[in-house]
Formats: structure tokens, C-alpha cells, sequence
């Protein structure tokens, strides 16, 4: 079995999780369904980032300790994720022991091999991020991405020599064209790279809530260098080297476009130090915006994914997050976007397409479903619809992905418009339309699992088909005219009632 294995950011828990973050967790999820639906051996990461400055300075407003701080805030992600349908196959926690293992071990390769060194360094610091700023990056003094004023640091430190690999990242990516999409953002990385890159420093003296330096414990880990181990400390790293071995370079990061520097230079350049190979694929996107400004626990902004589902389901809410925006894109979020998109597509397509064929059946066909003709008009229309939306998901683009699932959608509703077998009495022909509809119901059930599980399992019931409709491999399992006669068809509630704003 081919091996697909994707990670997520880790969130920060210095607040509960935002649509931002279930934003980038959906798009994550339903890759790994598209890939475990084509008989892929997915590994689906993700987890919670909780040292550093920001989460110390949380834990001190809420009165408690950083660790029991962070206890109660993770599982508020990892409950969200439960609620949202999210298939990880594994949740890492910075503070858990795997991980602080594999950081120690990362640290010493990179220290042994010569890429850590002690300097001193003053700068501005942006807590939010993380990160420092130079003067000419800042908008009118303020962090260009939080738009709050940064803090001017200088410490004794211990610096990853990030100068170094300079020529080395540029020959890497050189190798490896495409491997950052969208492409843009290859060419933004590697200009960067050829600006020169300063070093930058991993540990912290006057902060106490991290990981020590295994050298020098009375510093601990930058957070970021903490962070981005997370992917490799979670796969095996620093614990089983077997797993690690199977399970590294990871198919994807899925990053959102704030942190592609941590992630397209400094990490590729801590793996070359530790002399493990850089990821093989990373795939940025954008930010949701809500009023034209990022969504954002610092800003305040913050939509609630769960207040959401509760209104639209959680297949709803997924279906709105994934097809609204192109992946890559900023997308805004608005109350009246997500409503009418819900009952554009879900109510009056989707929904009514299966509530009009199972009328249909009841009426005309005793409630049994037909079989589906060979030569089907929709059977093209099918077959366009299942390859174009494999090459969509195939390259992270799950907007197009059920663009194209919708397109057979539209066409069976005016192919059912067009012959209008509500008014036809019963006959081979009628027989022969309804077993054409139900085939593209049956198809268009497949292709939904990686967006909404739970539709899709509804769908495969009505129209009369037993089991799990996620185990049915593709791409055997969309070629057209499988669906067997002779099952009963239910129509059940709306699959999607129509809201009003
Ligand atoms: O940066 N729109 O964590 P974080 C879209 N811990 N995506 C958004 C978003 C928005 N408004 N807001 C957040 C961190 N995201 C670090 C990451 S990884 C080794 C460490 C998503 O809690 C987006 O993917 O600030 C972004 O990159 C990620 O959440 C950062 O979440
Ligand atoms: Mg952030």
C-alpha cells in the first residue's frame, strides 16, 4: 500500500480553538479520507504546540501553572476535532515525553554537527508570533501580522547557524520543483533564501516553561525549534527508529501562509544539520479572513466552529470551509456566505436531488431501485466528474474537487428536469432513468467521503446500499454502472433543510 502521510500545524493553546484552526484541520482531514478511499496507508497527524513566552503569559492571566494551563486547553482541540469528524491517526502534545525526548536528541544532532553556537543577539519580538521582526518589516512599529507593538529582547542565546544553509536549501528546492504550492510561494521562499538568511536563536534564559537545552539546562528550547520537531518526535524520532525509518519524510505539511518561513527554511535546515531529509511536499494556505482582518485569538476576531455545526452540521460546516475558498487563497468568512452556499448547493442541490429520486422510485418503482443503463448520458459526465476531481484532490485543491463532484450533481437534476419522470407512468424507460439516477447518486455518495462523511453514509443508505461506503476503493469503486437493482429506496428527512439568515 502506498504510504500518505499528513500533518497539520500544531495549534497553540493560549485560547480554544477558532475557525481558523478547523479551517486548516478539515482541509487536513479530508485529504487523509481521500487518500485512505484510494487504499493509501494514511498517517494523519496533529496536536497541540504549548511552551514559549505566549502560553507562559496566558497561564499567568488565567492564575494557574503553565502545565495545568495547557491540560485544560488541549483537549479542548482535541474534543473539537471529535465533533468535527477529524480522523486523525495521531494527536502530539509538545509537553509529553515522546516529544521532549526526540527535541533533546534533535538538538544534540544539530549541536554535534556544529549548526549550534552561543551569541548574543538583541531584536524585536513579537510574543504572538513567536518571532522577531526587523525594523523595515514592522507596519508603522507594530508585528506586521498581529498589528500589536513588539518587545526589544537581547540575551545570551544559543543560535542554530542558519546562515550556513543558504546554498544548500537553494540547491535543495532547485531538486524539487513544486514541492511548495502554491507555486507562488516557492518563488517567495527562495527569494528569501537568496536575501540571506541570519541565524536565529533556539533558546530562551529568562523563560522557564519549555524544554532545557540538553547542554545547558538552565535555557530552554525555543519554542518554534520545539515546535516544528513535533512532526518527526510524533512519527518515531528520538524513540523508534523502525517507525521513524518507515514513517519519514512525511507526503505533506498542510502550513497556513503566517508560518512558511519556520517551515520551508528553518526546518528543512534543521533536518539537513540533523541529516534527515526534508519533507517532501508542503501545501500552504490562506487565511481566513472576517471583516477583511485574519481571524485570530490575538486580534479577537474569533467565529466558534462548534457554534456552527450546532446551526448547519457538522457535514454543513465542513462542506462550506472546503469549497468556499481555493485552497491557498484567503477566503472571508460571513454568515450570509455560509448560508447561502448551504442552501445553494446542499438544500436545493444535493438534497433535493435525493429527495426527488427517491420520490420518484416510491412513486413509480414500488419503492425499489432500478438498475443503470450502460450507455447513460450521465455516464460521461460521471466519468469526467471522478477525474477531475482525483486531480484536485490529488493536488490540494479540494474546492475543484467538489466543483467537479457537483457537476454531476447539476447534471443529473436537469437530466431529471429534462425527462421529468414525476409525470411519466411507469415503464422500461422510466426504470432505465431512475437506475441512471441512482448510479450517479451512488457515485456522487463515494465522492463525498472525503468532505462529508456523514452525508455520504446517509446517501449509500437510501439508496438501498449495505456497509461502510468509505471502504469501496476508487477508482474501481466509481466506475460507472455498479448499482445493483433491487433495493429498497428511502427518502427519509431532508439531508439538508434550508435555513433562512
Ligand atoms: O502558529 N485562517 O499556531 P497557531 C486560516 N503553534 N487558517 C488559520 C487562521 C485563519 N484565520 N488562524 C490560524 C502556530 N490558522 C504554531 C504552529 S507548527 C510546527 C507550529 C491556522 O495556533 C493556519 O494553518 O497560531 C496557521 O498556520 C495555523 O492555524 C497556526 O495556528
Ligand atoms: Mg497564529
Amino acid at each position: 500500500m502506498p504510504r500518505f502521510s499528513l500533518t497539520t500545524p500544531i495549534y497553540y493553546v493560549n485560547a480554544r480553538p477558532h475557525l481558523g484552526h478547523a479551517y486548516t484541520t478539515i482541509v487536513g482531514d479530508a485529504f487523509a479520507r481521500w487518500h485512505r478511499l484510494n487504499g493509501d496507508d494514511v498517517h494523519f497527524l496533529t496536536g497541540t504546540d504549548e511552551h514559549g513566552l505566549k502560553i507562559q503569559q496566558a497561564a499567568d492571566a488565567a492564575g494557574v501553572s503553565p502545565q495545568a494551563f495547557t491540560d485544560s486547553i488541549a483537549p479542548l482541540f482535541a474534543d473539537a476535532w471529535t465533533r468535527l469528524d477529524i480522523s486523525y491517526d495521531d494527536f502530539i502534545r509538545t509537553t509529553e515525553e515522546r516529544h521532549k525526548r526526540g527535541v533533546a536528541r534533535l538538538l544534540q544532532a544539530c549541536y554535534e554537527a556544529g549548526d549550534i553556537e552561543l551569541d548574543t543577539y538583541s531584536g524585536l519580538y513579537c510574543v504572538a508570533c513567536e518571532a522577531y521582526f526587523t525594523e523595515e518589516e514592522l507596519e508603522g512599529g507594530n508585528c506586521p501580522v498581529h498589528k500589536r507593538p513588539v518587545e526589544r529582547v537581547e540575551e545570551e542565546n544559543w543560535f542554530f547557524r542558519l546562515s550556513r544553509f543558504a546554498d544548500r536549501l537553494l540547491d535543495w528546492y532547485a531538486k524539487h520543483p513544486g514541492c511548495i504550492t502554491p507555486s507562488y510561494r516557492m518563488n517567495e521562499v527562495t527569494s528569501f533564501i537568496k536575501q540571506g538568511l541570519r541565524d536565529f536563536s533556539i533558546s530562551r534564559k529568562s523563560l522557564a516553561w519549555g524544554i532545557p537545552i540538553p547542554w545547558d539546562p538552565e535555557q530552554v528550547t525555543y519554542v518554534w525549534f520545539d515546535a516544528l520537531a513535533n512532526y518527526i518526535t510524533a512519527v518515531g524520532y528520538g524513540n523508534d527508529d523502525g517507525a521513524f525509518v518507515r514513517n519519514w519524510p512525511v507526503s505533506v505539511h498542510l502550513i497556513g501562509k503566517d508560518i512558511i518561513r519556520f517551515h520551508c527554511i528553518y526546518w528543512p535546515a534543521m533536518l539537513m544539520s540533523a541529516g534527515i531529509e526534508p519533507p517532501q511536499h508542503w501545501a500552504v494556505g490562506g487565511w481566513l479572513l472576517v471583516g477583511g482582518e485574519k481571524m485570530s485569538k490575538t486580534t479577537g476576531n474569533v467565529v466558534d466552529p462548534l457554534d456552527l455545526i450546532d446551526d448547519f452540521g457538522v457535514d454543513g460546516f465542513r462542506y462550506y470551509v472546503l469549497s468556499d475558498t481555493q485552497y491557498g487563497n484567503d477566503g472571508d468568512f460571513t454568515y450570509e456566505g455560509l448560508v447561502s452556499r448551504y442552501n445553494s448547493d446542499l438544500a436545493n442541490n444535493l438534497g433535493n436531488l435525493a429527495a426527488r429520486v427517491a420520490t420518484v422510485v416510491q412513486k413509480k418503482c414500488n419503492g425499489v431501485g432500478t438498475a443503470p443503463r450502460a450507455d447513460s448520458p450521465l455516464s460521461d459526465i460521471a466519468r469526467q466528474a471522478v477525474a477531475d476531481s482525483t486531480a484536485a484532490w490529488n493536488s490540494f485543491q479540494p474546492a475543484k474537487a467538489l466543483e467537479a463532484t457537483w457537476s454531476l450533481i447539476h447534471a443529473t437534476n436537469a437530466f431529471l428536469e429534462n425527462h421529468e419522470p414525476w409525470k411519466a407512468e411507469p415503464s422500461a424507460e422510466l426504470n432505465g432513468i431512475m437506475g441512471d439516477a441512482l448510479e450517479a447518486l451512488r457515485i456522487v455518495a463515494i465522492l463525498c467521503v472525503p468532505a462529508m462523511p456523514r452525508t455520504a453514509q446517509i446517501l449509500w443508505q437510501r439508496i438501498g446500499l449495505d456497509g461502510d461506503v468509505s471502504a469501496h476503493r476508487l477508482p474501481n469503486s466509481v466506475s460507472w454502472g455498479q448499482y445493483p437493482a433491487g433495493h429498497g429506496v428511502e427518502k427519509g428527512n431532508p439531508l439538508f433543510p434550508r435555513k433562512s439568515l
